[in-house]
């Protein structure tokens, strides 16, 4: 026999939450939602591949100064000296004369692949797509798009450096 001085127990409307906009998933919302998170996940993506692609073609060399041999060891007006170094950058050293030297970077601005010098033309030849450089690193010829780097450099004492 049920006893009427109990009480019924109390209503736990929070628990329960009325079914509404924000509640109800629908198809709709669902794919709303999967189409948020393709956008959110394409510009995520998008921002790594921007970042790479930046530090590719605009590298920036950081460190210590690199010493690249006796200011004595560059002839004046010879042709460029290609000194590789142990992080796999290649430097050109030119000396103009006067103390003046010309550092270049390398490494050709179309994919990297290390250019050498071409005597019979003056020119840097890249091997990779035969993109060419004048002396001063300018394009001559092929898909570089962009000179080979100048880089600070500095002599110490009688050597010469590249700065990091
Ligand atoms: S990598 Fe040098 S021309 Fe393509």
């Amino acid at each position: 026999m049920p006893n009427d001085n109990i009480p019924p127990p109390p209503r736990r409307a929070a628990a329960y939450p009325r079914d509404t906009a924000e509640t109800v998933s629908t198809p709709r919302s669902r794919a709303r939602r999967q189409f948020l998170k393709g956008i959110v996940g394409a510009a995520v993506a998008g921002a790594a591949v921007v970042y790479g692609w930046t530090a590719y073609l605009f590298p920036t060399r950081r460190g210590p100064a690199h010493a690249l041999g006796p200011v004595a060891g560059f002839a004046p007006h010879a042709p460029p000296t290609l000194l590789p170094d142990a992080d796999n950058a290649v430097y050109s050293v030119q000396n103009r004369g006067g103390g003046e030297f010309l550092v270049l970077s390398a490494l050709c601005t179309h994919q990297g692949c290390n250019v050498g010098w071409d005597g019979a033309k003056d020119q840097f030849l890249c091997p990779c797509h035969e993109g060419r450089f004048d002396l001063s690193g300018k394009v001559v010829n092929g898909p570089p798009g962009r000179p080979l780097p100048a880089l600070a450099h500095h002599v110490a004492g009688a050597t010469l450096f590249v700065d990091g």
